[in-house]
């Protein structure tokens, strides 16, 4: 098959791409935060007096300039806009500035007077538990009993794995351009992964009603969830410094404001029991999930039952409890990232059965394997759902296979039996992720595709282009339904006065609902398209057979009807004489996910459409003296469906395995004890470049896998592989058990830093 690149590969490699900083905006003033530098605590008084003197400065706003309902908060309204009386984390917005240039507003800024009461506040887990600020009471999902079989279990243990926050790092920082119109009228470009909620929430905080607000998206230099929620703090605050200053305001966050005030991937901390047989069959497991939520809601609590419905993974477990809690601390409110709480919890449950296998002695590989989901029995989740269509098997034997799993086990032992500074480990870690918004009414898309008379197709959707190809796929669907050249199609930039009410692109499901969406619209047009051709090829012919509006087809840009093949026109000539004919060439489009029912008062139901599937095999050697990791190599089979372009879904694989990698090995949050980020910029938090990325990296898609419950046989891959770079992680702790010859197990976090590997070997050899 023809490679088919993404559809801005050319703009994305001379820089000729419109990222929104690159938008020319006539008379646009700077808009700039002004945020607490206490984590938490009690607004005694302020001063902007010498501020609004330099020069420059055309607006210093506090929450008392807002006409709207002052607050961010996109469930519950519980995040200020701009601080009223008190303050929760170090960086929360006090104060906005529009000025000419950034230096002017910093200069400004200096001179702002803040007096802030301290009061204690709390950061990781453990103070927050001991300080008892639960999000919300905690959620319970229970299968069998576990409490009752965990005792009676042949063998069983207790553990826990901490994990650490991740930073999004998107090239684009947050971003907003607000522009004021007539009357009450704004007009938005926000690189954002959800415009119809900047849409509501600048609404909401301009006091105005939403059809007066535009949101306009083209692409995002990144989003992995940190603009799903997030976006429309940098939007709402350039809309409220625009609208009182009558003149368009852009904010752009810097590197550092970026990093430092913006939410993280949640930090998590997991404890569980396990009890199984001596052949390692899994009997019963009672996990407890504690997250740090940050300062406010969010989407904690979608996160937090995402974790809830992965913590088995791809395992059946007979008899599970699964206790979930987000607690509140003073540090800015986590988000949305790729995988939305699935790899914490199956990073502890990866973490259980390779510490069954390490109890037992054998190889973890046997004990994955023993413990998958049945085909046909043994195949329920925790939540009742069924797992069908299961591909762990034909992906496992595969991947064993394809990465000479065995052969490659024997070899490790021989080299770690004769070497003592370099240390190799391996491991094999599935993947099971299921797709749908677990928030089932977001399970929905719309489109609005219009004809021009030259034969070309505009396609509008809700979904937003963030790099992951979702423009790309949605102009191969519309170009295939309607039998035209993919030049003929141009995907416009998401706008929410096009397609309105829109749920975010999240969740992996942009292709998947958009794609349906587009499908639809188009379905119509051709059904109108049809009838005037028929019609016209019938008298075109009088006397002769006349043209039946099934028989026309659209194919290599022609309408034709395949009964009488002679008779033909191109699809121009088709949309013109529709023109004439009165015939309207735009339609719209609406899909949503049918069969999902997830209870959360009893925490069952059919939560996902289906599941995506993936396996990883990573080698990894290890510098006993430097703790220095090098990833020797990783295979990985994932399951794309019959993959609409096999390109991009390779790119997605291969992108979200080295976020993931970032995640397992170098990125970790340090923080001041007064709350502040110590490591906000790329010389101090270290993602993955591209000297840690494996040496050897084989990226296959699973082949013949047709997935009936999405367009074109596809299945979505934005973050299911994100999960498997848990395989380098468990390769690393491969390695570290292989130095000693008598401890079988170690507490290994997440990330395993150089740091942190060095200090686990010296625990491992005292
Ligand atoms: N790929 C790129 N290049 N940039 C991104 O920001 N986001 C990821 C994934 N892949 C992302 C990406 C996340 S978190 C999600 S949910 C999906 O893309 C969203 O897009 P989709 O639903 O179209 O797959
Ligand atoms: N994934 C991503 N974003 C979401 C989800 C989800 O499952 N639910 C609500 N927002
Ligand atoms: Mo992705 S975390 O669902 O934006």
């Amino acid at each position: 098959m023809e490679k088919i690149f993404h559809e801005s590969a050319a703009y994305h490699i001379t820089g000729e791409a419109i990222y929104l900083d690159d938008i020319p905006q006539a008379n646009v003033l700077i808009g700039h935060l002004v945020g607490s530098k206490v984590a938490k605590g009690k607004i005694i008084s302020t001063n902007i007096e010498q501020a609004l003197k330099v020069k420059g400065i055309h607006a210093i706003l506090s929450h008392k300039d807002i006409l709207g309902i002052n607050n961010l908060g996109p469930i519950v309204h519980d995040e200020e806009a701009l601080a009223v009386s008190e303050v929760r984390f170090v960086g929360q917005a006090i104060f906005l500035i529009a000025a000419e240039t950034k230096q002017q507003a910093i200069d400004a800024e200096r001179l702002i007077e803040i007096v802030i009461e301290e009061q204690k506040p709390v950061f990781t887990l453990f103070e927050a538990m001991s300080a008892d600020t639960k999000v919300q009471p905690t959620r319970t999902m229970k299968t069998g009993e576990a409490e009752t079989f965990l005792p009676l279990a042949e063998h069983k243990f207790s553990g826990n794995i901490e994990i650490g926050g991740q930073e999004h790092w998107y090239l684009e920082t947050q971003a907003s351009l607000c522009i004021p119109g007539e009357g009450n009228e704004m007009k938005i470009i926000s690189s954002t992964q959800n415009p119809t909620e900047v849409q509501m929430i600048v609404a909401e905080n301009l006091g105005v009603s939403i059809h007066e607000v535009e949101v306009e998206t083209r692409r995002l230099g990144g989003g992995f969830g940190g603009k799903e929620t997030n976006a429309h703090h940098v939007a709402t605050w350039a809309a409220i410094l625009a609208k009182h200053c009558k003149q368009p305001v852009k904010i752009k966050l810097t590197r550092d404001e970026d990093q430092k005030i913006t939410g993280k991937r949640h930090p998590y901390f997991i404890e569980y029991q396990v009890g199984f047989t001596q052949q390692g069959i899994i009997q019963a497991i009672e996990m407890d999930i504690h997250s740090n939520a940050g300062s406010a809601r969010d989407l904690s609590m979608s996160i937090l039952e995402r974790s809830m419905l992965h913590a088995e993974n791809a395992y059946f477990v007979e008899n599970m409890t699964i206790r979930a809690t987000a607690w509140k601390t003073n540090l800015p409110s986590n988000t949305a990232f790729r995988g939305f709480g699935a790899p914490q919890s199956m990073a502890a449950m990866e973490n259980i059965i390779d510490e069954i296998a390490r109890f037992l002695s054998v190889d973890a590989a046997e004990i994955r394997y023993k413990n998958f989901y049945g085909i046909e029995k043994r195949n329920k989740t925790p939540y009742g759902q069924l797992v069908i269509n299961n591909r762990l098997f034909s992906i496992w034997d595969e991947l064993i296979q394809t990465s000479d799993y065995y052969k490659r086990r024997k070899e490790i032992q021989q080299f770690n039996a004769v070497n003592t500074y370099l240390k190799k480990g391996l491991a094999i870690t599935p993947v099971k992720f299921g797709i749908s918004f677990t928030t089932s009414f977001l399970n929905q898309a719309g489109a609005l595709v219009n004809i021009y008379t030259d034969g070309t197709i505009l396609v509008n959707h809700g979904g937003v282009e963030m790099g992951q190809g979702l423009f790309t796929k949605m102009q191969q669907i519309a170009a295939l339904e309607l039998g035209v050249s993919l030049d003929k199609i141009k995907v416009n930039a998401t706008n929410t006065s096009k397609v309105p009410n829109t749920s975010p692109t999240a969740a992996s499901s942009g292709s998947d609902l958009n794609g349906a969406a587009v499908k639809e619209a188009i379905l119509k047009l051709k059904e109108r398209i049809q009838a005037v051709v028929a019609n016209y090829f019938s008298e075109k012919n009088q006397g002769k057979q006349k043209s039946e509006i099934k028989d026309i087809i659209f194919r290599n840009n022609l309408v034709f009807d395949w009964r009488n093949p002679e008779r033909e026109i191109s699809f121009a000539e088709a949309a013109s004489i529709a023109r004439i004919k009165q015939v309207s060439l735009s339609a719209t489009g609406f899909y949503k996910t049918p069969d999902i029912n997830y209870n959360r008062e009893t925490e069952t139901g059919n939560a996902f459409h289906y599941f995506a599937f993936g396996m990883a095999v990573s080698e990894v050697s290890i510098d006993i003296l430097t703790g220095e990791c090098v990833i020797e190599r990783s295979d990985i089979l994932h399951d794309v469906g019959e993959s609409i372009n096999p390109n991009i879904d390779i790119g997605q694989i291969e992108g979200a395995f080295v976020q993931g990698l970032g995640w397992v090995t170098s990125e970790e949050m340090k923080y001041s004890a007064k709350g502040e980020l110590l490591n906000y910029s790329p010389d101090t938090y270290k993602i993955p470049g591209i000297r840690n990325i494996p040496k050897d990296f084989r990226v296959s898609l699973l082949q013949n896998a047709p997935n009936f419950n999405a367009i074109r046989r596809s299945k979505a891959v934005g973050e299911p592989p994100f999960m498997l770079a848990l395989s380098v992680w468990f390769a690393i702790k491969d390695a570290l058990l292989a130095t000693s010859a008598e401890k079988k197990q170690i507490n290994l976090k997440i990330p395993a830093t150089n740091e942190a590997i060095l200090l686990t070997l010296n625990a491992l050899n005292k």
